[in-house]
């Protein structure tokens, strides 16, 4: 197990489009290896998911995890996902605001308009079929991993750059009232 570094904004690696993966590469020692390399390196970091294209590997892949998270104390629990080559479609047209950060955009969040509901198609890392749904902030945490394999950073989504700030005045200024609205997207949506 090794620890990978993580590109930050403005690595070019960051705004390539990553290609799917063929099942053949998947099932390799080596490719079992860099998946198990990307999750420690999720968890090291404390991300809630991270993609492989963070990592330098322009590849469809993405691991997803919400634990007990410094980073995002108020986000529903995600068990560990491994999606490869994933397929987001929308479920209905709503929306809620997300208040986003990323491994690779250092000490910024800002406001972005998510999907409450998707669905995803994917396989897992073991090529089996992934066929599920996913709902309100969990569904913002998906996409915005889905994202990063279109060379998407959240930042390119935040609608009013006013609200972007730093982690520390986050935490003084408006995760008190964000905790509120994730309350209401939990109850609304259930995750
Ligand atoms: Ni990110």
């Amino acid at each position: 197990m090794s620890l990978l570094a993580i590109a930050q904004i403005g690595a070019p690696v960051l705004r390539e489009r990553a290609r799917e993966v063929t099942r053949e590469e998947l099932a390799t020692p080596e490719f079992q290896q860099f998946i198990d390399d990307l999750i420690a390196t999720m968890r090291d970091a404390n991300g809630a998911g991270l993609a492989a294209i963070q990592v330098y590997n322009p590849v469809r892949v993405c691991a997803i995890e919400v634990g007990d998270n410094p980073r995002y104390p108020y986000k529903p629990k995600i068990p560990l996902t491994v999606l490869v080559n994933p397929v987001l479609t929308p479920l209905s047209a709503e929306r809620f605001d997300n208040y986003e950060g990323c491994l690779s955009v250092p000490d910024l969040r800002g406001v972005v308009s998510r999907f409450a509901e998707l669905h995803v198609a994917a396989w897992d890392r073991h090529g089996n079929a992934i066929d599920h749904e996913v709902r309100g902030i969990t569904a913002g945490t998906f996409a915005h991993e889905v994202d990063h394999l279109d060379a998407t950073l959240f930042i390119d989504r935040v609608t009013d750059p006013r609200t972007l700030c730093t982690w520390k005045e986050f935490t003084r200024h408006q995760e008190t009232g964000f905790r509120g609205r994730v309350e209401q997207i939990v109850a609304r949506w259930g995750s």
